[in-house]
Formats: structure tokens, sequence, C-alpha cells
């Protein structure tokens, strides 16, 4: 079975594939990151691992100016030694029970590196599974969220955007994602799936 799966939006597209964000050759990449913007393990530890410490020098500086990012919202860097131009750095909610803003909170997170691509004319851009590791979001619900998010970005003005991929680091996170995205392929007018 193929490892990808692309929902087509006219020119734009919209890519699920499993693999390490780290590797990923696009203008822009998402980081799963706290609001400390202190960095951490799971893909926060290898973007600094891989990027180097120039990324957290400028996380340095940005904290010094607006001390913490709240949860749902995101910063931008440089991407020290990694094969992009800027990385996002977005707080997802930690799950309690899903009735205390998560899903507004994660949905917001998308929304907020999607406006940090636009200002910046990025054309591909690449997201982890946000909060699904350590901050505990059921798989199911954030792919959900994720895809429709991304998805409905690309069927509207998208600006300079052309390739969103949502990346996910375990084959069984990707079937699930896979699962979601084709659930919801009817909902995407613009969409086509190949
Ligand atoms: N590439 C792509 N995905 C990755 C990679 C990688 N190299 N490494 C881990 N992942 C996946 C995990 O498998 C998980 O599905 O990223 C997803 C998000 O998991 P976490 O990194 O734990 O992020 P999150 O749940 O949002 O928790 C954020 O963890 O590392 C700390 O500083 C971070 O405090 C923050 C918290």
């Amino acid at each position: 079975m193929s490892q990808d799966f692309t929902i087509h939006f006219g020119f734009r597209q919209l890519q699920l594939l499993k693999g390490d964000i780290t590797k990923m050759a696009v203008d822009a990449i998402v980081n799963a990151a706290n609001s400390a913007l202190a960095g951490g393990g799971g893909v926060d530890g290898a973007i600094h691992r891989a990027g180097g410490p120039a990324i957290m020098r400028e996380l340095d500086q940005i904290r010094a100016q607006i001390g913490r990012c709240e949860t749902g919202s995101a910063v931008a860097t440089g991407a020290g030694d990694l094969p992009a131009r800027y990385v996002f750095h977005a707080v997802g909610p930690i799950y309690r029970d899903g009735t205390h803003g998560e899903p507004e909170q994660l949905e917001s997170c998308y929304l907020t590196c999607l406006r940090l691509a636009g200002e910046r004319g990025v054309e591909s851009i690449s997201f982890p599974s946000i909060s699904t590791g350590v901050y505990g979001y059921p798989i199911e619900a954030a792919a959900r969220i994720a895809v429709k998010t991304v998805a409905n970005w690309l069927a509207g003005d998208a600006g300079a955007l052309k390739t969103i991929k949502l990346v996910q680091f375990s084959d069984a996170d990707h079937q699930v994602y896979r699962r979601q995205a084709q659930e919801l392929r009817g909902e995407f007018a613009a969409g086509s799936a190949s």
C-alpha cells in the first residue's frame, strides 16, 4: 500500500505521509512546542537536535520580548541547519477531557501557523501531529481537526501556499490520519483524492 495520501485542491495539495519531519525539505516546518518555548522531547527535541543551537538562540530573544507563547498560538524562527527556511513553534493544548477548549486550541495552532506561512509567502509547510504525544490528545480526534482545518484552508484563499504535508511518525498514526481524511473527503467540495 502506498505510504502517501494526497488530496488535490486545484493546483494545491494536502499530503499525508509517514516520516521524520526534520528531514523534509519544505519552506516551513511546524514544531509541537510548549508555552515556555524551552525545548523538550518528541518532535521538539528532534527539531532542536537537527536544527542546531541557532533556533534556541532566536527563541531566547522571543521569550525575552513576549514571555510565554499562549496555547493555541505559535511563533516563528529561522530553521538553523534544517532543510527549511522557517520553524513555526506551535503550542498545542494539553488534553484533559476535550471539554476545556482543547479542540478550538488545537485548530488555532494550525490556523496560526497557516497565517504565519501566508505572511512569509511560504509555498510548502509540514506539520507534525500536534498534541498527540506527550500532551495526550486522542489521535483520531486530533487527526480529524488537523485534516479538516488545513483542507478548508487549501480550499479557500491560501495565497502562495501550494503544499501542506501532515507528517505522522508511526504507521499506526498514519493509518488513523488516512481514515479521517477518507471520511472527511466528501466534505471538501474542491478536493479530489489520489
Ligand atoms: N517527525 C515527525 N513526528 C514526530 C517526530 C519526528 N521526528 N518525533 C516525534 N513525532 C511525533 C510523535 O510521534 C507524536 O505523534 O510528534 C507527535 C507529537 O508528539 P510530541 O512531540 O510529544 O508533542 P506534543 O504531544 O504536542 O507535546 C508537546 O512535548 O516535547 C515536548 O516540548 C514539548 O512540552 C512539549 C510537549
